[in-house]
């Protein structure tokens, strides 16, 4: 097999580092709908049409947002590297999965807080596991807030007298999908892989069974292989909730949205935090239309977190970079 194509000046190992740490982002049932065109001038961000997931997300929406986060991964390597990343989002390459255009603007060298967000990569990983019964600190609250607004995208810290309506959204949302066939198929196809699947979601990823006190909805990941739970290993009942959301609908605003999720969790990493994700309000349209009007009215909800305090958790697997090239 040969080289690695480089890009921008890199050499082919690091431009294969580059693209492999892109694809280092979350994904929709980990799914990894990210393609890269590594060019002598750019690399190319495209989406893989074989990646859809129809039945969860029939707009597409939360592919183009894993894509965002792994763009905002592939500029922070970038940096890493030297090169100040310059980004277009749908450029028009007359292909229709092209999503995004990174060329490179000279030399830079990382400011520390892109060096912060680059050495989070690896250790960020989803966490469906309780956690721990601590207060995340006012100051912690604010940069994950800052780092939302950086990505030009709204922040909203979900508050106590909201708490109730939106797990009512979450549970009904939840029932929604269980009760549709082709949603439950989706789940079985990309859940509980065994340790030799590259793609989807690993039973070992999986939170403990649900328990009837559990107050918030994690999606059994596990394929009936969830481990029992620990004794006096309940999920917090009141654990900090954020919901990032777009100023505006559309394919960039879900760029846009995926790069501020990814910063987001990147900065929570940093401050030794772990998240979750609760999808099922914002996939099923009646809540999330809901959870928009709870929002009051503006701003789009694209992602609903549980950020705190957890346990180790490994990473899951991912596709070679050679794999991902157009
Ligand atoms: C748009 C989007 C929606 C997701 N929704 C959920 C969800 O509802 N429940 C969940 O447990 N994980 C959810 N995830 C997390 C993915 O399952 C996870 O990113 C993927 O399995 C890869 O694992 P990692 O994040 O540990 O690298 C979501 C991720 C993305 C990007």
């Amino acid at each position: 097999m040969g080289d690695f194509p480089p890009a921008l000046g890199l050499s082919a190992e690091r431009t294969e580092r580059v693209i492999r740490l892109a694809a280092t982002a979350p994904s929709l049932h980990n799914r990894q709908p990210w393609r890269f065109r590594p060019l002598p001038h750019s690399i190319e961000l495209h989406y893989d049409p074989r990646a859809r997931l129809p039945a969860t997300d029939p707009w597409d929406r939360e592919l183009r947002l894993g894509c965002g986060a792994a763009l905002l991964n592939l500029r922070l390597a970038l940096w890493h590297e030297g090169i100040e990343p310059v980004t277009t989002l749908l450029p028009n390459l007359g292909e229709e999965t092209a999503l995004a255009e990174v060329r490179g603007e000279g030399r830079s060298s990382a400011s520390p807080e892109q060096r912060t967000l680059y050495q989070a990569i690896g250790d960020r990983h989803t966490n469906r596991r309780p956690f721990r019964p601590a207060t995340v600190p006012v100051e912690q609250r604010h940069s994950l807030i800052e780092a939302v607004t950086r990505e030009g995208c709204w922040p909203h810290v979900v508050e106590r007298g909201e708490l109730g309506r939106l797990e009512d959204m979450v549970h009904r949302a939840h029932r929604v999908q269980l009760a549709d066939p082709r949603f439950r198929a989706e789940m079985t196809r990309w859940t509980g892989q065994g340790p030799e699947a590259s793609e989807g979601v690993p039973a070992s990823a999986a939170g403990p069974e649900r328990e009837p006190q559990d107050r918030w909805v994690l999606r059994d990941y596990s394929a009936g292989r969830a481990k029992q739970r620990v004794p006096g290993k309940d999920f917090e009942d009141d654990p900090l909730l954020l919901v990032v959301c777009s100023y505006h609908e559309g394919r960039a605003a879900d760029l846009r949205a995926g790069q501020a999720l990814q910063r987001m969790l990147l900065t929570a990493t940093s401050h030794g935090l772990v998240a979750s994700l609760m999808s099922q309000v914002i996939e099923v349209e009646e809540t999330r239309q809901e959870l928009r009007r709870l929002l009051g009215g503006s701003p789009h909800p694209r992602a609903l977190l549980r950020v705190g305090y957890g346990s180790h958790t490994a990473p899951t697997p991912r596709l070679e970079p050679r794999e991902l090239l157009l």
